[in-house]
């Protein structure tokens, strides 16, 4: 087991990259599926869950090969199998997104029922509805979800009861392939989901309506392999960004539009950061400030992300004033705020808020990191620390960030990972 240990009180200064965006990169994996052609993919994050999705795709037969750092070239010529395994699953909820492809370019599937997460109980109920309205047979044998489509899949008009991402992506690589055409309703609307459709349309599919809330989809015969690069994290710039107001700094992140982090720079602005913004970079600037608490409430995009909440919750705790959190997509998504008590942070639970009295310091201290981006808020809380921060169980963080220490190393963060 590794830990990150952290001296906090320096401001945070410099310019970093950002990587390539992981909820991109695995529904793009994932669509690699649909063809049995090549797919040179570029910008692919170096992550625990992309390793995840590339094992899987390796026990489903396909040729995988990672030539060069963030080059990943994908073959599914041969793939044969349509079982993905419950050691693999339970490790990457995120693996039920071979479903859809697997159904689609083979007409059959057995994916591991995929069990629930820290932050909640993570169903997919919608993925199943969908693939179902387009003629799969889906049933649970010794959780497994065994899928069929014996007569291939048809298009379907079909609305989400709920905006889902996955579900959203399932059924539009499903629909890639289906007879005729597909009308996804109440679809989600991440840049993520536009990024698959874009991908999807490299490979010759004829998706259009990605990043609003009905998406069509003309179902065709075969896809072929692209050359493609994934879009850049949008969750991962947003927390460079957040702990650069946290520490009072000024941080520049390169290769991402302030277009893709949307209502999250308007929450910077509110905390009284001067953002500038370039055609492919995005500079925050506290001058020195403390920054001031403010009030969110997550919701779809273009709502405020849940995956930026528990970044947010870290600044509140050292910002000036009260504010409220309030998640209302996941229902056990607050958890880091028992970690920052132990900092001696000023936080209150109420349901699915987390209220917060700013205080300018909080105290280093051991916690726990218990899902992705709750590690995340406790570096910042770290970061923002008198003293040392000892978080264990990093193997969170190393889900969904790419050296992280080496990036906050880069802006002259007192950071480094141990074997404890
Ligand atoms: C994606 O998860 C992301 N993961 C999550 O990021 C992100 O938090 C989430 O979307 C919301 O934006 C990836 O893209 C790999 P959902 P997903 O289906 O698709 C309910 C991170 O930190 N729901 O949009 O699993 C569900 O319970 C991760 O990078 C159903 O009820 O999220 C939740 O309340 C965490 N039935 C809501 O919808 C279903 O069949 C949104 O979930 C599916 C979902």
């Amino acid at each position: 087991m590794q830990s990150l240990i952290i001296v906090g009180g320096t401001r945070l200064e410099g310019t970093l990259a950002a990587s390539g965006s992981k909820n991109a990169a695995l529904p793009i994996l994932a669509a690699t599926l649909l063809t049995g052609e090549t797919c040179q993919l570029g910008r692919v994050p170096q992550l625990r869950d992309v390793s995840t999705m590339l094992t899987l795709l390796s026990s489903l037969g396909v040729q995988v090969v990672s030539a060069e750092p963030n080059c990943v070239s994908v073959d599914s010529g041969a793939a044969t199998q349509i079982n993905a395994p419950y050691d693999l699953v339970k490790t990457m909820r995120a693996s039920i997104l071979v479903l859809g492809p697997l159904l689609a370019r083979f007409g059959r599937a057995e994916v591991s029922f995929p069990g629930g997460c820290a932050i909640g109980s993570r169903p997919v109920d919608l993925h199943i509805s969908a693939l179902e309205a387009m003629g799969a047979n889906i049933v649970t044998d010794g959780g497994y979800l065994i899928a069929s489509a014996k007569n291939g899949l048809s298009g379907v008009d079909f609305r989400f009861g709920t905006v889902t991402v996955g579900g959203t992506e399932n059924a539009m690589m499903a629909a890639a392939l289906a007879r005729g055409d597909t009308i996804l309703r109440n679809a989600a609307r991440e840049p993520e989901i536009v990024d698959l459709a874009n991908f999807l349309n490299q490979m010759g599919a004829k998706v259009s309506g990605q990043g609003t809330d009905t998406i069509r989809i003309t179902g065709v015969s075969a896809l072929g392999g692209c050359a493609y690069s994934v879009m850049p994290d949008r969750i991962e710039a947003g927390t460079y960004l957040v702990a650069a107001a946290a520490t009072r700094g000024r941080v520049r992140v390169d290769g991402i539009s302030g277009a893709l982090l949307g209502v999250v720079l308007d929450k910077l602005r509110e905390c009284g950061a001067t953002i500038n913004e370039g055609e492919d970079w995005v500079e925050l600037d506290m001058e020195g400030k403390r920054p001031r608490a403010v009030d969110i409430v997550t919701a779809p995009f273009p709502g405020f992300p849940t995956d930026m909440q528990a970044q947010f919750t870290a600044l509140n705790t050292v910002a000036e004033g009260r504010a409220r959190v309030t998640e209302t997509i996941f229902e056990n998504r607050l958890m880091q705020a028992r970690e920052m008590k132990r900092m001696g942070a000023n936080i209150v639970i109420e349901a699915d808020t987390a209220i917060t009295a700013g205080k300018a310091v909080l105290q280093g201290a051991p916690v726990m990191a218990s899902d992705l981006r709750a590690s995340a808020s406790l570096i910042i809380a770290g970061l923002v620390a008198d003293g040392e921060t000892r978080i264990d169980r990093i193997y969170h963080i190393d889900r969904g960030y790419e050296d992280i220490e080496g990036k906050l190393q880069t802006l002259g963060a007192n950071i480094r990972r141990i074997d404890a």
